[in-house]
């Protein structure tokens, strides 16, 4: 099995390769650059994993379409930052705002079009299969994406509705990452399944987590600027959560409050923010969300608990998830 170094240097050494002298450079440009500015590389980094708890053979079968993934996920935040109008990305500027929205729209399109490039690379025999699990991932995720966007202005939106754009928007690739290694290393179909289920989980914990940090993260750590979802009033698990509280509690001042706070055209954002965030403390809706990622990282655990798996292939599972629960960026 791979080590966690062994992956990391095979991602990067990849993705390093991948647009070294293309040209247009206006095109190729912002993918360098937004590959260089680093990330956690999470879904390669499953796909491997999954991999190699089957298989020692690592050629470019598997390493393209780990690198896929990457590529893919690229395109999806370029994207999602002109559409979330935001300014930092692993610490940088993002690309929008670096260049401008068309070359951030182009370059993107040309990553979700190389994403398709790499993928073929996986053997011959699992493409059809290959293919067809990604495109439908894909698709679900704009899918989220669209869902996220219209919940902007919808005000009645339940923890199901968000479970279910969040399950498209993120987990959906996370599965298809844990689930493609798997099929590529001949796994039987029902492990390979279960895996998916066990990324959808993880997915799930790790979307609400990115809900957590927006508000309450270093935005040296994280890489982005904090607070970007109060201000464009997105449906996170927090304040779905704390509406429920603040209903079930009875505290009509709290709920004035945030009432007014994402009603308003004219408030400081600064004061948006810090009157959202104290609701968040005050109605317990902080500790909630951390139980909350608990509680899926559980069923993950759950999953590969229930697997026929050694010791070894359990605890690569489960470290992998283990690492994503404590992370704070
Ligand atoms: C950010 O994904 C988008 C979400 C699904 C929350 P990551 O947190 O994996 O971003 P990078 O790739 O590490 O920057
Ligand atoms: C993004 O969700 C999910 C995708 C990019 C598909 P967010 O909008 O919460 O991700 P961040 O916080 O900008 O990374
Ligand atoms: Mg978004
Ligand atoms: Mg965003
Ligand atoms: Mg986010």
């Amino acid at each position: 099995m791979l080590t966690s170094e062994e992956t990391t240097c095979i991602i990067e050494k990849a993705l390093k390769g991948l647009y070294s002298d293309s040209t247009p450079r206006e095109l190729y440009e912002p993918i360098n650059y937004m590959i260089s500015i680093g990330g956690k590389r999470l879904r390669p980094k499953l796909c491997l994993l999954t991999y190699s708890l089957f298989s020692d053979k690592i050629d470019k079968c598997i390493i393209n379409p780990a690198i896929a993934l990457e590529i893919f996920h690229g395109f999806t935040l370029i994207h999602d930052d002109i559409m979330d109008k935001a300014d930092l990305r692993r610490g940088e500027p993002t690309v929008y705002k670096k260049w401008n929205s068309n070359t951030a729209i182009l370059s993107g399109d040309v990553m979700c079009i190389k994403s398709y490039d790499l993928l073929s690379s996986c053997p011959s025999g699992k493409l059809g299969e290959i293919m067809k699990l990604f495109t439908k991932t894909a698709a679900e995720v704009c899918e989220g994406q669209q869902l996220d966007m219209n919940f902007e202005t919808e005000n009645s939106i339940s923890l199901q509705d968000y479970l279910k754009m969040i399950g498209l928007k993120t987990a959906v690739l996370i599965a298809c990452a844990a689930k493609s290694g798997a099929i590529i290393a001949n796994a039987d179909s029902k492990v390979c399944e279960a895996l998916y289920d066990y990324g959808y989980q993880l997915g799930l914990a790790f979307q609400i987590q990115d809900d957590l940090l927006d508000t309450f993260g270093e935005s040296s750590t994280f890489g982005k600027t904090i607070g970007g979802d109060i201000a464009n009033n997105k449906k996170t698990w927090l304040l779905i959560e704390c509406i429920d509280r603040l209903k079930a509690t009875n505290n009509k001042k709290g709920l004035t409050t945030l009432i007014e706070c994402m009603s308003s055209h004219s408030i400081n954002p600064k004061e948006k923010f810090d009157k959202i965030k104290s609701l968040y403390i005050s109605s317990g809706t902080q500790e909630a969300a951390e139980k909350s990622i608990v509680n899926y990282f559980n069923n993950a655990i759950q999953i590969i608990e229930r697997l026929p798996f050694n010791r070894k292939q359990y605890n690569a599972l489960e470290d992998f998830a283990s690492k994503l629960l404590h992370r704070q960026k």
